[in-house]
């Protein structure tokens, strides 16, 4: 038999002895003799913020301090003498009596988590230590628990494994993307060689040499439209923003063919009620909710329904979404397809992940989408349960302002050279010998010269230069502005196989100077000279705004 206050002395902790000692006082009643000691240490269980918790070895509560009425939300006089079980969600009844048989066989039980329920039916989490209480005899008679509640700190915990997780996974995409646009880059260089050296063969050649001439032509435009894609997710292709209404993309997918589609997939679209304003490329809109809906379709082999809505919604701080505070746009695409894996999930938005067969999928559609949507201030998150379905959501600042009229780009007219005269720098000699080729051969004079031959070049009568961005030496922005020191009126074009945005921010290139981008067609390349050149454009640098 412990005598009381040696059993205080060995007290954990947990505070087994204190509460063996409170247990004793609710049990039987306050005797005479208590020290005063004693009270202290009452007042100090029954003040303490963790929950201090006594009950019989058949379950029914004895104890019950001040921290467990602020935990669960209980008085002690409303509790007391009810079964403790009462405090624990539906079903853990056996697990509770499997401890107390523990604890009246004399053994002590540490739960690093466990789960409550409150009065209002919320749950928390606790960190448990059950003790068992003994009488003078040293027979167990009870139990006690300290309790404390960890549920703010697991979450915090969650909160910060999720951003960390976010994070690696935002970097891993980062050094993809530059990876992919580094090779798309290269690859446009020589696309643009393909193209349009198989455009000038194709009017020299016919018959049997035509039709080999136009299938390189064809695998060189899926090659360029691959590539197109790869610079998409590396953020580094030039987009021509609108202001367009989200429902209006919305309603037009409403008209994808059932081909498109599949027979036994149901589409449904419910557009915000309002309009939705964001500034995006609209047919980059239609490409992200082309992507999704093929991709729902694709999850959905037995058929199924595909619901794409928009609707308008206010992040304030702690949403758990990496963007700033303020209005978006919101478009969600749900399927009730297959799901996804956590291993999938984790990968999605990777270029080249696929799930699908070789000749179903190339893996490039949500890298493409995470690009467009990154590129334009946005997030794109999903929830995705195996066999029930996934959702999209897709969140786009909103614009202020009315959706711009969405009337087509005007056609680019390809006016003739007449004569003028169009200075050529570009390492590349392909590619320059390109340029050159196209220009002569549509009414321009061309004079191809190296970055090194900058400070002697002939300016008479050049009405136009035509340079790279990136030079091996210096760049193509720092050379024209060398040449108009000598020619002031001098008008620029830059080409370059990098995003106009990025270009534009990093040489601090006005918005009037155009780029064109590789791989060009001939026909792009002359629209773009063209435009250069209009009368209305004054200058070639600095003083187009
Ligand atoms: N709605 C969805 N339901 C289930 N899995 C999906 C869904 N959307 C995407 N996935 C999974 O993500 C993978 C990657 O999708 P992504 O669109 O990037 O490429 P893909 O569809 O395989 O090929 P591509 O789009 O280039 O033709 C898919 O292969 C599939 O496993
Ligand atoms: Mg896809």
């Amino acid at each position: 038999m412990l005598p009381r206050v040696s059993a205080l002395a060995a007290a954990t902790a947990a505070g087994a002895g204190l509460l063996g000692w409170l247990t004793g006082r609710y049990l039987r009643g306050p005797a005479a003799g208590y020290t005063q000691e004693r009270e202290m240490l009452a007042a100090v269980a029954d003040q303490s913020a963790d929950a201090i918790i006594a009950c019989t070895l058949d379950g029914t509560l004895t104890v019950w301090n001040s921290g467990a009425e602020a935990m669960y939300g209980w008085l002690a006089e409303e509790v007391l003498g009810t079964p403790f079980r009462g405090i624990l969600p539906p079903g853990a009844g056996p697990a509770l009596d499997q401890a107390l048989a523990v604890l009246a066989a004399g053994g002590h039980i540490h739960l690093e988590e466990s789960r409550r329920v409150r009065r209002d039916g919320s749950t928390l989490l606790v960190s448990v230590t059950v003790s068992p209480i003994r009488n003078e005899q040293g027979v167990v008679v009870a139990a006690a628990a300290t309790e404390r509640d960890i549920t703010e700190k697991r979450r915090f915990e969650a909160e910060e494994r999720q951003a960390m997780e976010r994070s690696v996974r935002a970097a891993r995409l980062e050094s993809l993307g530059q990876l992919a646009g580094g090779v798309a880059h290269d690859f446009n260089n020589l696309l643009a060689i393909i193209l349009n050296y198989a455009d000038f063969l194709a009017d020299e050649v016919t018959g049997d040499g035509a039709a080999d001439l136009s299938r390189i032509r064809d695998a060189a435009d899926r090659a360029r439209s691959l590539t197109g894609q790869l610079l998409l997710f590396a953020k580094r292709e030039p987009t021509q923003v609108e202001v367009v209404d989200l429902n209006e993309v919305v309603t037009g997918s409403g008209e994808l063919p059932a081909r498109t589609i599949g027979a036994d997939i149901r589409l449904v679209c419910r557009p915000c009620g309002e309009t939705v304003p964001v500034r995006a490329n609209r047919g980059r809109l239609d490409q992200i909710l082309l992507n999704l809906v093929i991709n729902a379709r694709d999850a959905m082999p037995d058929g199924g329904v595909v619901v794409v809505e928009t609707d308008l919604v206010e992040l304030r701080g702690g949403s758990g979404v990496p963007l700033p505070q303020g209005r978006y746009a919101r478009l969600t695409v749900s399927d009730t397809g297959t799901g996804m894996t956590a291993e999938v999930r984790d990968r999605l938005f990777e270029p080249f992940f696929t799930t699908k067969p070789a000749d179903r999928g190339t893996g490039l559609g949500l890298s493409t989408v995470y690009g467009i949507v990154g590129d334009a201030g946005g997030h794109i998150g999903v929830d995705s349960t195996p066999g029930v379905g996934t959702t999209f959501r897709i969140l786009l600042p909103h614009a202020a302002g009315r959706a711009d009229r969405a009337d087509g780009q005007p056609l680019r007219a390809c006016p003739s050279g007449d004569g003028r005269r169009v200075l050529v720098i570009e390492d590349e000699d392909y590619v320059r010998d390109l340029v050159v080729r196209i220009l002569q051969e549509n009414g321009y004079r061309t004079t191809a010269i190296s970055e090194d031959a900058v400070g002697a070049a002939d300016l008479t009568d050049v009405a136009l230069l035509i340079t790279d961005v990136v030079l091996p030496g210096r760049s193509g922005p720092t050379v024209a502005a060398q040449l108009r020191t000598r020619c002031p009126a001098l008008r620029v074009l830059f080409m370059s196989g990098y995003s106009d945005t990025e270009l534009r921010r990093r040489y601090d290139i006005p918005p009037a100077t155009r780029i064109v981008q590789k791989p060009f067609t001939a026909v792009e390349l002359l629209a773009t000279v063209g435009e250069a050149l209009a009368p209305h454009l004054v200058g070639g640098l600095g003083d187009q705004s």
